[in-house]
């Protein structure tokens, strides 16, 4: 059956809220009211503004393409939906990735695409393997679909291997979509796959890295000829973004490094406290975690839905159960939390499982 919504959206939206909460994949919120923004700054001037080329030209200076490179859209999440009702038609047969952001599968069930899976396998840190990306494909393939860094797992694909899945998508005639939502907490700073050819079209936002998830500021980077197709296409969907939203994403830009701030020592810092705490703990596995907002570990304990359960119920924290991304035995926590609460929901994580042993 097709898919018409977003099971793991609605959870996200409408969970039980928490103080200590874990479950969230956004750096710390970055505070509009500290840049120097004043409302004549935000002036509408009655004009609808298409494919705003200011905003572009900030995100393709930022991300080293040309401004008609650039689709914008509301977040990420447009982003990727734009992205793929442009590449499926109905029957297409897609190539997903497992564990899977669900947006994504659920996207292109909407569209109606024929759904192919290839494993990203724990035991081997999550990596992107071009083996089992080849042996989910046939000549019918026309995307491939993959987050970079992963969500859940934060696992970094390589050059070499994002290269040979092109490759792949390119002999058959597909293209692969990369969602980079996460790779601006890549350590070091990683070029977007869209400087690797044609084939890879990618996406990304304000939202995560950056603290900014209400401007919904995100972006589509392909061929320019492609990027016309979306921009056509979006004339069905959302003709125009919110300009004052579009006003605020180019101050953002304009003064990227303050938004940034301290995000990358916290996250460092925080991940490191992850790491700790894995180490201390023989019921959770986990690969080291390096770069990323978040971790995929897996708990000896079973389905963790009952780990959140308990955490939301009596310990004020909460994590993502892993059964939004198809590993129930798995769960995912964030890393952007103030590192004290980081530390506290740490302490109440423990508190939980062992509660659970
Ligand atoms: C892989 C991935 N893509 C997209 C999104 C949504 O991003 P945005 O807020 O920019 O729409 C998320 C949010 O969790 C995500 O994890």
């Amino acid at each position: 059956m097709r898919a018409v919504q977003s099971g793991y959206m609605h959870w996200a939206k409408y969970k039980p809220p928490v103080r200590y909460d874990l479950s969230s994949s956004d750096a710390p919120h970055f505070r509009m009211d500290s840049l120097p923004v004043s409302l004549a700054d935000l002036e509408l001037d009655g004009a609808s503004h298409p494919r705003y080329l200011p905003l572009r030209e900030a995100i393709a200076a930022r991300y080293g393409v040309s401004a008609d490179q650039v689709v914008t859209a509301d977040g990420t999440s447009m982003a990727n939906f734009v992205a793929m009702a442009t590449l499926i038609s109905p029957g297409d047969e897609v190539v997903i990735e497992h564990p899977a952001y669900e947006l994504l599968l659920n996207a292109a069930s909407f569209l109606g695409a024929e759904i192919k899976r290839f494993e990203r396998n724990p035991a081997d840190a999550f990596r992107l393997d071009p083996t089992m990306v080849e042996r989910a494909m046939s000549e019918r393939t026309r995307l491939i679909v993959i987050t970079n860094l992963h969500n859940p797992s934060s696992a970094l694909a390589g050059e070499q291997d994002l290269r040979a899945v092109g490759k792949l998508a390119a002999a058959v005639g597909a293209r692969v979509l990369v969602d980079e939502v996460y790779l601006d907490s890549a350590v070091p700073p990683q070029p977007s796959a869209v400087h690797l050819g044609d084939v890879f079209v990618c996406t990304s936002s304000l939202t995560k890295v950056y603290g900014l998830s209400g401007l919904r500021c995100g972006w589509i980077l392909a061929e320019p000829g492609l990027a016309e197709r979306m921009w056509r296409l979006n004339d069905l969907f959302a003709v125009n973004q919110a300009h004052q939203a579009e006003r605020l994403a180019c101050i953002a830009f304009d003064q990227i490094d303050e938004v940034i701030g301290n995000t990358p020592e916290l996250l460092a810092r925080n991940r490191q406290r992850w790491n700790d705490f894995v180490d201390s703990r023989e019921d959770i596995e986990c690969m080291p975690a390096a770069y990323g907002i978040t971790a995929f570990p897996r708990w000896s304990g079973g389905d963790s839905q009952r780990l959140d359960d308990l955490l939301r119920n009596q310990f004020d924290a909460g994590v993502v159960p892993g059964c939004w991304f198809e590993m129930p035995d798995h769960f995912r926590v964030g890393f952007g939390l103030a590192h004290d609460d980081f530390g506290e929901a740490l302490i109440r994580l423990g508190a939980a499982l062992d509660a659970l042993k």
